[in-house]
């Protein structure tokens, strides 16, 4: 029996299992974990399940001498110092595959909702501004042999593309060795699926924003940091791009006060890409089989992925 720290209560089932084995101790409220909660458990538990919204650094890791694993309730790892922990013999898990579908569906409805205007249509029909049938009105982007450029080749891009396929778009999905001003420059719509990491922060700054079509829509479901959002808010002012969407940001949550909020043909949604309750629960039981396996000195069945070589 080890002593675990849960960040977060988790729908379905898996929190029960995990309960089953160990002794487990769940934040218990609805914000995220505070600091110092976390810092005064951490040196006394070998297990750790925490959520993308905790930033799981080097501080954090050499104040907990026991931990064996940390188990991230999410298929990112940006926000766990993975060198730190690697350094310690820390196994990191996290949840891929259970939460494709929702994620690509959701970049789907995204996409949709930019291309046709649907927060201002909706807003229009409720506020008196819908007089009659308009020819000419709300005219948006026909998926039809439109090209979107999907920027990541893992198991969300490729599930977005299969999608887009089936609306007719010209899809090219680019995984390595791929000139990115050349595929901005063609694409209608430009879809984000890398991961963040020192090389894919703010992939998309002012220069990828002013190669893109200004009748071109980006969507971002993989990372806030990906994108530059200074930029962003200038590309739509400016019209260097027709519209974007962003189920991510940087920082999560967005302030409302912040200034990208006043750029037009901008949807902004709260990092909920994989909230369906299907692969919400499928992730528990997969962070809960890590956390499970790691404790129990195990391979973790979803580890994250291997560390790129420094340099
Ligand atoms: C969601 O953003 C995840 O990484 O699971
Ligand atoms: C994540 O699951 C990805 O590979 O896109």
């Amino acid at each position: 029996m080890a002593r675990c720290l849960v960040t977060r209560a988790l729908p379905g089932e898996a929190l029960d299992r995990l309960r089953g084995r160990h002794e487990v101790e769940v934040w218990p409220g609805e914000l995220p974990v505070e600091r110092e909660w976390l810092m005064r458990r951490i040196g006394e538990v070998e297990g750790l399940l925490c959520m993308l919204s905790d930033r799981i650094d080097a501080e954090l890791i050499s104040a907990a001498p026991r931990l064996r694993v940390i188990s991230n309730y999410a298929v990112g790892t940006d926000n766990v110092d993975l060198g730190a922990a690697a350094a310690r013999g820390v196994g990191v898990g996290r949840t891929p595959d259970v939460l494709t579908d929702a994620t690509a569906d959701l970049t789907m409805a995204l996409l949709l909702a930019v291309a046709r205007h649907l927060p201002e249509a909706q807003r229009a029909a409720r506020e008196g501004r819908w007089r009659t049938w308009e020819p000419s009105g709300w005219l948006g982007l026909e998926l039809r042999g439109a090209v979107l450029a999907v920027i990541g080749a893992g198991r969300i891009g490729s599930a977005v593309g299969e999608r887009a396929r089936a609306f007719g778009m010209q899809v090219r999905l680019l995984g390595r060795g791929f000139d990115l001003r050349a595929e901005l420059a063609q694409a209608d719509v430009v879809s984000l699926h890398v991961p963040q990491t020192p090389e894919t922060y703010r992939l998309v700054d002012e220069a990828a924003l002013k190669a893109m079509k200004p009748s071109a829509i980006l969507i971002n479901t993989g990372r806030g940091g990906l994108v530059d959002q200074v930029a962003l808010r200038r590309a739509l002012q400016e019209g260097w791009i027709a519209g974007a969407g962003l189920d991510v940001t940087d920082p999560e949550p967005l302030p409302v006060e912040d200034p990208l909020f006043q750029a037009p043909n901008l949807i902004v949604l709260p990092h909920i890409g994989s909230a369906t309750r299907a692969a919400r629960e499928a992730m528990a039981q997969r962070a809960v089989e890590n956390l499970i396996a790691g404790l129990a000195g195990q391979a973790l069945p979803y580890p994250a992925p291997p560390l790129a070589p420094a340099g």
